[in-house]
């Protein structure tokens, strides 16, 4: 095989060099925890989630995550839930935080980050800590992978998501809310995001800070979100206000409440030194929602989607791969790897995927389809077949002519 199992899941998904570059921020606070993770992490391949900024964008980049990383230490200690499942979890100590409190900790995200975080963890976990903390490689967009995860698990469940909406496309994004919302009907519990409106909270920090307006910020980190953004299809999360994203999520069937930080949030440790700027802070932050939401009942039908399944053959010049169930970020890399061995041991001109069972491809699996594509000597020799509406429509964008072909 030519490609290494590490360098086919970052080939997969790009995205989640931005967690390391919010640990990095995070442990300048000083915060002994952060710190021990983050002399723990490999920093060799970070790129533009850690790329130069003016010293004031970073410092209020800096405090804002302090204020969403403490605000998740809140809520994890005040929710009435046993289980917290902390989606995405990047690369923060939050497991050490809910061991602490006695709590179930499941620390969901891509399997590049758990590989990396669940052996950093375990490094700074007593065995009696270690009882309380589950790391596993889920794609939220895939419903089975996050619910084989909490396999065994009793009574309700809170999941906090803290840096992940903003990133998906819409189909994407419409994808985890429907899973957040199949989970929270199968356990009860709500979910806790502070997605709602992170870019404003950092925008209204910088101002505080800086004195100037909040456009700057919103610049940066509008550029910093593209570069490592999925995709250019942008979501309501990244572009909306308020009141759209709420109504997204009440469309998507959650009862969303909502509470402004300064409630539940009193002190912002990296200012513990500089009360007065604390104060002035924490008192813009009135005008910031965090919200819980919880399931209400539906009435539709639940689509099951068949397992992942993939057939390879090679006859004259032509491969042909048929596909079955989804195509995502935890089951591109299946296929890029038997891809792979398959172009060391044929050659072939050609490649026809049959697409007739398959449900569901993201931008991980387009990923892998196009370094497929690109791989052909004649790229108009790449044709996907049989495709459904819904893949269909996801990847005409990109692959116009081999869709037609089909
Ligand atoms: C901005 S980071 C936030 C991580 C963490 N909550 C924090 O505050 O540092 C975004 C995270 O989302 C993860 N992620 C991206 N796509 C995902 C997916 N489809 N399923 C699960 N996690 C995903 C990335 O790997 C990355 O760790």
């Amino acid at each position: 095989m030519s490609v290494n199992h590490d360098e086919l899941l970052r080939k997969v998904n790009p995205i989640y060099f931005s967690a390391k570059g919010c640990l990095i921020l995070l442990a300048e606070t000083g915060d002994a925890d952060l710190v021990n993770f983050c002399n723990e992490i490999d920093k060799e391949q970070l790129t533009a989630a850690t790329t130069a900024q003016a010293p004031q964008i970073t410092r209020g980049r800096i405090i804002s995550l302090d204020v969403r990383y403490n605000m998740w230490n809140v809520l994890a200690e005040e929710t009435d839930c046993q289980t917290i499942v902390d989606l995405p979890c990047g690369y923060l100590p939050h497991s050490l935080v809910a061991a602490r409190l006695k709590k179930n900790y499941y620390g969901f995200d891509l399997p590049i980050v758990i590989d990396e975080i669940s052996a950093v963890a375990s490094k700074f976990m007593t065995d009696r800590e270690k009882n309380f903390v589950h790391y596993h490689g889920v794609d939220a967009t895939n419903y089975f992978s996050m619910r084989n995860a909490l396999r065994g698990v009793e009574g309700k469940i809170c999941i906090i998501t803290d840096g992940l909406l903003g990133y998906f496309n819409r189909n994407d994004l419409k994808a985890v809310c429907e899973n957040v919302h199949r989970l929270l009907r199968e356990f009860g519990g709500c979910w806790y995001t502070s997605d709602s409106q992170f870019t404003d909270l950092m925008a209204i920090t910088y101002a505080a800070l800086s004195g100037g307006g909040r456009e700057e910020m919103l610049a940066a980190n509008d550029s910093g979100r593209k570069q490592i953004a999925d995709s250019e299809d942008e979501n309501i999360f990244s572009t909306g206000t308020l009141e759209e994203r709420r109504r997204f999520m009440e469309a998507c069937g959650f009862s969303v409440k909502s509470f402004r930080y300064p409630e539940k949030l009193r002190v912002i440790p990296s200012l513990k030194d500089e009360p007065a700027l604390m104060n002035k802070i924490l008192s813009a932050y009135g005008e910031i929602e965090e919200w819980v939401l919880t399931a209400e009942e539906i009435n539709s039908a639940e689509k099951i989607d068949l397992p992942f399944a993939q057939k390879f053959s090679v006859s004259d010049d032509v491969l042909s791969v048929q596909l079955r169930g989804r195509l995502d970020t935890i089951t591109a890399p299946k296929l890029l790897q038997e891809y792979e061995a398959c172009r060391e041991k044929f050659s072939f001109a050609e490649i026809k995927i049959d697409a007739a069972e398959l449900s569901y491809v993201s931008y991980g699996g387009l990923r892998v389809l196009k370094i497929m594509c690109d791989d052909l000597e004649d790229s108009s020799r790449f044709k996907i077949l049989n495709a459904g509406k819904e893949v269909r429509k996801f990847l005409s964008a990109d692959f116009p002519d081999a869709i037609k072909k089909g």
